[in-house]
C-alpha cells in the first residue's frame, strides 16, 4: 500500500513537472534547428553534460549486473545520453529508464562495432574483414554490406555503427592492418564511401538506415614502427596528401555522420585534445557539420598516458573546447565539466555548443518521432542472416580471395584426377581464426567469446567447405597438423603420413585472434608454431602442394610461397569463407581479387607500399637482401585469375587539358583465356615534372570488368581535373601544367602496365 502510495506520488510529480515543460520539441513539422533551441533552453548544466556521456554496457544481460562497470542508478544520475555494446533487453532497459522516463524524455543513441556486419550481435550476417573486402576493389559490394549491416542493426534497435576504419595502412607490423580498406589513399576514400553511403542511405531518419563513422581522425594508419597509437610523426603535408582525403571524401560527397579521434598524437597534441585537428582541420576546412566521438578512454589518456593535462577538469576542458562531443568512457567526466562550469574555467556555451550537437543527430536520426528505432524489431529473427543477407557474404568471400600463385596450372583442381585430398594444418577447422578480429566481440573482449561458433549461424570453416564441395567423390584426411600459438603441438608426421595417401595435399595456415589487432602489433610477421616446419616436411612427400593463407593481414610469405604449388590469401574470410575457398580451389568461381597492400619479401622492406617517392640513394634497395629484393614480393593491385586478360587500344579523347577539364579516354580488355573472369583494370597517373617530389605514379581509377572468354570490352574512364593537382608548398591543391603519363593495367607493376600514354594541361 505504501509502495502504491509512493509510486502514484512520483507519476504526480512527474505529470506535473511534465507539463511544465515546452514539449513543441516533440513537433515533427519544425525544422531540426528550432526543436534542438527547444529543448536546449530547457535543459539544466546537468542535463546537457549528460548528452555528452557515453559508456560501454559491456554486454551485460542487465545493465545492473557486473558486466557494466556502474550500476544503473549511475547512469541515471549523470543522465547518461548514449551508450555503445548494448543489446536486446539491455536496450529495452536503457530506452525506458534512461529515455522515456528522464524528464525530458529524451532517447539514447545506441552504438556498436558493427565493422564487417552486425557482428557482436548473435546470428547476423558477418562479411569478411574490411583488409579482405578491399580485395573486391568493389564499390557497390561495399554499398550493399553497408546496407544490410544498416537493416541488421536497425532490426535490433542501434543506431549508430563505428565504422568504416578509413585509416590508411603503412606497415604490416601493425596490428590493425586488417581494419583498413588497405595502403592507397584513392582506393580507401571510394570504398569508404561507398559503405558510408549504404549504411547512412539518403536519409538517416528512414527506418533501417543508420550513423557511420569515419574513423580514427586522422593519421592514426601511420604510426612509427607499425605500432599502435603512438604518433603520427610525418608531416603536414603527407598527413593532408594521404590520410585526409578519405575523411574529404566521407563528409563531403557522404554526410557522414559522426567521426572518430583516433588514440594517437599529431603535432605533438593527442587527436582528442587536439583542437587544431578539430576544430580547425575538420570542421571549420572540411566542413564537418556532424559529431565526433572521441575513442575509448582517450579523456584519461591525456592526465595518464600523453601526459597533457595535470587533473581531470584540466582534461574535461582540454577534451571539450578541442571539438570533441563524445569522449568515449570517460567516467569522471561528468562532475569535471560541472566543476569546469562552476568554477568559472569553461563558458558553458561551450557546453551547449557540443550539446547541440548530440541532440542535432538524435533529431536527424528520428529518434524523437519514430518509436520503433528505439527498440529491437519483432521480426529480427527474420532480418537477422537471412538468406539474402548469406548470399551477399558468400559473393563477397569470393571476391576476397586472391590468388598468389598458380604454378603449372595447377589450379582448379581437377576433380576426375583425385581421389584422396590431405587438408592439413591450424586454420583448416578454426572458425574462430576464420573469423578474426571484430566478430563477436573483439580480441579478449566478453566472457561469451568462447561462444563464438554457436553464435555465428551458418558459419563453414575452410575443412567443412571442401567436405562440403567434394561430398563422397573424394576422401579427406584432416590432421591439424601444427598450431598458431603453440610450438610444442606437433602433429607432423601425422600429417605427412596423411600426405603421402593422397594426389594433392592442402595446407590451411596462418594466424589468430591473438595475432591481430589493438595493441597486438608484431615485428616478425612470421608463421608462428611449427607452421613452416610442418610445411617443409609436407613439400619433402613430392605431393603438389595447395597453401591456403587464413589470415587477418599478409605475413611474410617469402618461406611458403617456394614450398607452395599454389598459393591462396584468405584474409579472414569469415563465417562464409569455407565455402569461398572451396569453390575457387576446384574453380566453381575464378579468383578475382587484388591485393590492396604491397606485400613485401622481408619485414625489413617496410613500410614497402607502392606509392613512394623516388629519393633513395643505392638504386632503391637494402644492400643485404639480394637484388631480387629490390621489389616486393607481390605489388599492390596483383592478383591471378585462372583467364588472361589482354589490354588495348588506349584512346585519350583530349591529350591537351584546359584548366577544368577532365580526362576521358577508352581502352579495350579482352578476355583471351577459356573462362569467365572478372579483372580489376587499374589507371594510374605520373605528373611528369612538378614543384614538390611525388610518388611515381598514383592510383586514379579502377574498373571491375566481367568477362566471358574471347569476350572484348570497350571501357570508358574519366579521371577528374582535380585528380591531377597535389599539394604545393604552401598547402596549396593546385594542377601545375605540363605533362602527366597515364598507366593503365592488372596491377601497380610496371610489368602489368602495359597501356601507356602521355596528356599535359595547358597554362
Ligand atoms: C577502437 C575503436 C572502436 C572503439 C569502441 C577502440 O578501442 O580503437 O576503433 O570503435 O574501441 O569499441
Amino acid at each position: 500500500m505504501k509502495k502504491i502510495g509512493t509510486l502514484l506520488l512520483t507519476l504526480c510529480c512527474f505529470v506535473e513537472t511534465f507539463s511544465q515543460i515546452n514539449t513543441a520539441y516533440l513537433d515533427s513539422k519544425k525544422s531540426t534547428e528550432e526543436r534542438v533551441a527547444i529543448l536546449l533552453s530547457q535543459m539544466t548544466l546537468e542535463e546537457k553534460i549528460g548528452q555528452l556521456q557515453l559508456y560501454s554496457m559491456d554486454f551485460s544481460k542487465n545493465i545492473t549486473d557486473s558486466g557494466s562497470a556502474k550500476p544503473l542508478a549511475w547512469y541515471k544520475k549523470y543522465h547518461v545520453g548514449s551508450v555503445i555494446n548494448a543489446l536486446d533487453d539491455d536496450i529495452v532497459l536503457i530506452q525506458k529508464e534512461l529515455g522515456e522516463n528522464s524528464r525530458l524524455g529524451i532517447p539514447l543513441l545506441t552504438m556498436i562495432d558493427a565493422i564487417n556486419g552486425h557482428s557482436f550481435y548473435p546470428n547476423t550476417t558477418i562479411f569478411p574483414s574490411q583488409l579482405a573486402l578491399s580485395h573486391t576493389w568493389n564499390k557497390e559490394l561495399m554499398y550493399d554490406i553497408g546496407k544490410i549491416t544498416a537493416t541488421e542493426m536497425a532490426a535490433t534497435g542501434v543506431h549508430v555503427n563505428y565504422g568504416p576504419g578509413v585509416d590508411i595502412a603503412r606497415d604490416l607490423r601493425w596490428g590493425r592492418v586488417g581494419e583498413t580498406f588497405g595502403e592507397d589513399t584513392y582506393l580507401v576514400s571510394q570504398l569508404g564511401l561507398a559503405r558510408i553511403q549504404g549504411l547512412q542511405g539518403d536519409d538517416l531518419a528512414s527506418y533501417g538506415n543508420v550513423a557511420a563513422t569515419a574513423k580514427h581522425f586522422v593519421g592514426y594508419g601511420e604510426t612509427v614502427g607499425g605500432r599502435d597509437a603512438t604518433e603520427f610523426i610525418l608531416s603536414e603535408r603527407h598527413l593532408r596528401t594521404e590520410h585526409l582525403p578519405p575523411f574529404k571524401l566521407a563528409i563531403s560527397k557522404g554526410n557522414v555522420a559522426m567521426v572518430m579521434a583516433g588514440y594517437h598524437a599529431v603535432n605533438g597534441v593527442p587527436a582528442s585534445g587536439n583542437s587544431w585537428l578539430l576544430n580547425n582541420l575538420l570542421r571549420d576546412e572540411l566542413g564537418f557539420k556532424g559529431m565526433v566521438v572521441s575513442d575509448w578512454e582517450n579523456y584519461s589518456r591525456l592526465i595518464d598516458t600523453h601526459l597533457v593535462s595535470a587533473d581531470e577538469i584540466e582534461a574535461a576542458i582540454q577534451i571539450i573546447s578541442a571539438g570533441n562531443d563524445m569522449p568515449m568512457s570517460a567516467y569522471a567526466l561528468p562532475e569535471a565539466l560541472k566543476n569546469a562550469v562552476e568554477k568559472g574555467l569553461l563558458d558553458e556555451a561551450v557546453i551547449d555548443t557540443v550539446c547541440k550537437r548530440v541532440l542535432r543527430l538524435k533529431f536527424q536520426l528520428g529518434l524523437f518521432d519514430n518509436k520503433s528505432k528505439l527498440l529491437p524489431s519483432a521480426k529480427k529473427n527474420k532480418i537477422l542472416a537471412n538468406s539474402d543477407h548469406m548470399k551477399v557474404a558468400l559473393e563477397s568471400a569470393y571476391q576476397s580471395v586472391v590468388l598468389l600463385e598458380n604454378k603449372n596450372k595447377i589450379l582448379p583442381l581437377d576433380e576426375t584426377n583425385i581421389k584422396n585430398i590431405a587438408v592439413v594444418g591450424p586454420n583448416a577447422d578454426d572458425i574462430v581464426a576464420q573469423l578474426g578480429d571484430w566478430s563477436l566481440g573483439f580480441r579478449g573482449q566478453g566472457p561469451w567469446q568462447r561462444e563464438v561458433p554457436q553464435r555465428t549461424k551458418n558459419h563453414t570453416t575452410i575443412l567443412k567447405g571442401l567436405q562440403n564441395r567434394v561430398g563422397s567423390n573424394i576422401n579427406i584426411n584432416y590432421v591439424k597438423g601444427s598450431d598458431v600459438l603453440d610450438a610444442n603441438f606437433d602433429e607432423i608426421s601425422k600429417a605427412v603420413e596423411a600426405a603421402r595417401k593422397s594426389d594433392v595435399v592442402i595446407v590451411v595456415i596462418g594466424d589468430n585472434r591473438l595475432l591481430t589487432g589493438e595493441q597486438q602489433d608484431r615485428a616478425v610477421l612470421n608463421f608462428t608454431g611449427k607452421q613452416l616446419e610442418m610445411m617443409e616436411r609436407l613439400k619433402q612427400t613430392g605431393k603438389p602442394i595447395i597453401t591456403i593463407v587464413v589470415a587477418s593481414k599478409p605475413l611474410i610469405l617469402e618461406p611458403v610461397v617456394n614450398m607452395s604449388d599454389a598459393l591462396v590469401l584468405a584474409i579472414n574470410p569469415r563465417m562464409s569463407g569455407g565455402e569461398a575457398v572451396a569453390g575457387i580451389v576446384f574453380g566453381d568461381q575464378n579468383p578475382s581479387g587484388k591485393i590492396t597492400v604491397t606485400i613485401p619479401h622481408k619485414v625489413g622492406q617496410l613500410p614497402a607500399h607502392y606509392s613512394q617517392s623516388p629519393g633513395w640513394h643505392g638504386n632503391g634497395h637494402y644492400i643485404d637482401l639480394d637484388s631480387i629484393t629490390k621489389k616486393p614480393l607481390y605489388s599492390f593491385g596483383y592478383g591471378m585469375s585462372y583467364t588472361k586478360f589482354q589490354y588495348g587500344a588506349l584512346s585519350l579523347n583530349n591529350t591537351k587539358l584546359k584548366k577544368g577539364q577532365a580526362l576521358k579516354g577508352t581502352f579495350k580488355l579482352k578476355n583471351i583465356g577459356k573462362v569467365a573472369g572478372t579483372e580489376i583494370a587499374q589507371i594510374y597517373i605520373q605528373d611528369k615534372v612538378a614543384s614538390v617530389v611525388r610518388p611515381l605514379k598514383l592510383l586514379k581509377e579502377f574498373k571491375r570488368v566481367n568477362l566471358k572468354p574471347n569476350e572484348e570490352k570497350t571501357i570508358e574512364f574519366e579521371i577528374p581535373y582535380e585528380a591531377l593537382s597535389i599539394l604545393n608548398f604552401k598547402n596549396k591543391w593546385i594542377v601545375e601544367p605540363g605533362e602527366f603519363t597515364i598507366y593503365i593495367g592488372g596491377s601497380s607493376r610496371d610489368e602489368d602496365l602495359n597501356l601507356k600514354n602521355i596528356f599535359s594541361v595547358e597554362k
